[in-house]
């Protein structure tokens, strides 16, 4: 059983709390609108009414706000009292944010972790729960355990902290790729009359080749192996700009369209055209 310290009551943050006050341990809570502490402690937390009360008797301080930046401001004028404690925060931020924080937390003897919740607060404490972590060394030999109660299928990914920014990012980019890709083709298909109903009843259709796209990808790009493909760069290229005429012809939003063209173009003009499609996310010239 630990001492813990839950700061910020939000969806995420009460789910959070609920969660190790069931897991038994002892649980403190503080959120900037008192009343979202009621339920908690007739769970059995001890509500505060400062941040510094819920952290002063804890060993381990879970931050759930709105963001790194966020965090940063709350925590600064507490931030003698962190001394030998671990801070951890889940809530979400870019990674200059992330370096900050951490340098902000280390700078006063504490040790971090940064958590990437994956999951809606009704999935917290479940078995199949994902919370990807970073933090310094030896935070997940000592809390890795509570992090697992949150969600049983948690990992430790490094000690660095912009990975897990990074990570986000790129993981937020294949769900929105696909969330975006929905909503552009309802957009073409909408010019072109196409009812909605129909577009929809069709996509399912396209997830079962998506999965085939990330076999495809586990395949090719982890080894660096983009040799015989079974439909090269090149066809894609012709493809996307079928694609893209159609969007301009029919005045539909064609950027999203027009940028994976451009992508493939380049490529292929950069005598890429025979090899795979994903030899797009290692080929050079592409850097930001
Ligand atoms: N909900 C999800 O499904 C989910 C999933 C993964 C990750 N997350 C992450 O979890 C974090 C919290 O999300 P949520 O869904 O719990 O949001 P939420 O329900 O909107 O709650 C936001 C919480 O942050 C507090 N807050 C906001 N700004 C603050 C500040 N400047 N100082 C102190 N407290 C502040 C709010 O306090 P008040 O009550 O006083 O407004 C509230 O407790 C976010 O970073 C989010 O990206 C959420």
């Amino acid at each position: 059983m630990a001492k813990i310290a839950v700061l910020g009551l939000g969806s995420m943050g009460a789910a959070l709390a609920a969660c190790l006050v069931r897991a038994g341990h002892e649980v403190r809570v503080w959120n900037r609108t008192a009343a979202k502490a009621e339920p908690l402690a007739e769970m059995g937390a001890t509500a505060c009414a400062t941040a510094s009360d819920a952290v002063s008797p804890s060993e381990f301080v879970l931050i759930c706000i709105k963001s790194h930046r966020d965090t940063i401001a709350l925590i600064e004028p507490i931030a003698s009292e962190l001394k030998g404690k671990m801070v951890c925060d889940m809530s979400s931020g870019d990674t200059a944010d992330a370096e900050e924080l951490v340098s902000l937390i280390t700078s006063h003897g504490a040790s971090f972790m940064l958590g990437m919740i994956n999951a809606y607060p009704s999935g917290i404490g479940g078995a199949e729960t994902t919370i990807l972590t970073v933090g310094s060394p030896g935070s997940w030999e000592r809390y890795g355990e509570v992090i697992r109660q949150l969600g049983a299928k948690s990992a430790h990914v490094g000690e660095t902290p912009t990975a897990l920014a990074a990570l986000f990012a790129g993981l937020f980019t294949v769900r929105q790729g696909f969330m975006f890709g929905m909503i552009n083709g309802a957009a073409v298909c909408q010019k072109a009359g196409i009812p909605m109903q129909v577009f929809a009843d069709q996509i399912p259709a396209s997830i079962k080749l998506v999965h085939d796209y990330y076999d495809l990808f586990a395949r090719t790009v982890p080894a660096g192996d983009f040799d015989d493909p079974e439909a090269s760069l090149k066809v894609y290229a012709l493809a996307l700009e079928d694609a893209l005429k159609t969007f301009r012809t029919l005045g539909a939003p064609h950027e999203f369209i027009q940028n994976m063209h451009d992508q493939t173009r380049a490529a292929w003009d950069a005598g890429l055209g025979d090899k795979q499609l994903t030899v797009l996310a290692t080929s050079p010239g592409r850097d930001g």
